[in-house]
């Protein structure tokens, strides 16, 4: 086996993760000239069918394998996921109020530290006693908690909550940062009104967000939200509030598409 076929079945590097060949191809043809239209995909016009089709068919791959009920609303959004570490709290906490929130990698860690800029935080449960290499278990969340956050996958420390069970019986919002383990096992995303994820490990190129929310959650604090942070306005907006990252986007769609034509997140969990 070359050392290339050795780094794209095992790629445990920092930032961006393997994607299927058939993507890249793909997505190569369209840099060329996207859909026999003479233009690349960098440069047709975000408003135009051609990319409202590209936008709408990723939409409508992440609600299939995700198997979303129609509160919520699936948004590609600027930034990394570092952006919904603050954008999360800004839109969800009021200064007087207390999230809750779990500390077991860097990224929790690095979730609360911007959370505090916004409301009151309360870590119930963490691991950074022993380095991160355990999840804690039987911990409180007070029922008056905005929401409790949670890392699914810690990228770093390795660790992953395999059993979401527990997290559903605390009967209040459930808000994920789903980066490195989002479509990867099957999970009733339903029961969670925020996911995030940034797309470069499992569901595309860097530079997007794939964000999840109940809209029902929206709209309670009474913080004046800057019009880019506001998801309430990327809804009203169908993601397209200002240029997105089209070939981010692209490259999501077509992974989206090849995990659909590839018996979805059922079929790519037994992978494993
Ligand atoms: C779980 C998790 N959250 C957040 C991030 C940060 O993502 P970004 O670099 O897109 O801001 C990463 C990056 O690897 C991650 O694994």
């Amino acid at each position: 086996m070359t050392q290339t076929e050795q780094l794209k079945m095992h790629n445990f590097n920092a930032g961006p993760s393997i994607l299927p060949k058939e993507v890249f191809e793909e997505a190569s043809r369209a840099v060329l000239n996207f859909n026999d239209t003479g233009l690349s995909i960098l440069e047709i016009g975000h408003r135009t069918p051609l990319f409202e089709a590209v936008l709408q068919e990723a939409i409508s791959h992440a609600r299939e394998l995700m198997k979303l009920d129609s509160d919520h609303e699936v948004l590609f959004l600027h930034g990394g996921a570092s952006t919904q570490f603050m954008q999360v709290p800004m839109n969800l906490l009021d200064t007087n109020e207390v999230a809750a929130y779990t500390d077991t990698d860097v990224w929790g860690t690095k979730a609360i530290k911007e959370a505090k800029l916004f409301g009151h935080v309360e870590v119930v449960a963490g691991s950074k006693d022993k380095n991160y290499t355990y999840l804690p278990k039987g911990f409180r969340v007070p029922a008056t908690a905005k929401y409790l956050h949670l890392t699914t996958n810690n990228t770093i420390y390795g660790t992953q909550w395999q059993d979401l069970e527990a997290f559903y019986a605390y009967n209040v919002p459930l808000v994920a940062d789903m980066s490195s383990d989002i479509l990867s096992r099957e999970i009733d995303f339903n029961r969670f009104d925020l996911i995030y994820a940034g797309a470069q490990k499992n569901i595309g190129a860097a530079g997007v967000n794939m964000v999840v929310v109940n809209k029902n959650i929206l709209g309670k604090t009474t913080r004046q939200i800057p019009t880019m942070m506001d998801y309430r306005n990327h809804i009203a907006n169908g993601s397209m509030l200002n240029t997105p990252p089209v070939f981010a986007i692209y490259i999501c769609m077509l992974t989206l598409r090849w995990l659909t034509n590839n018996g979805g997140v059922e079929a790519i969990q037994k992978k494993k």
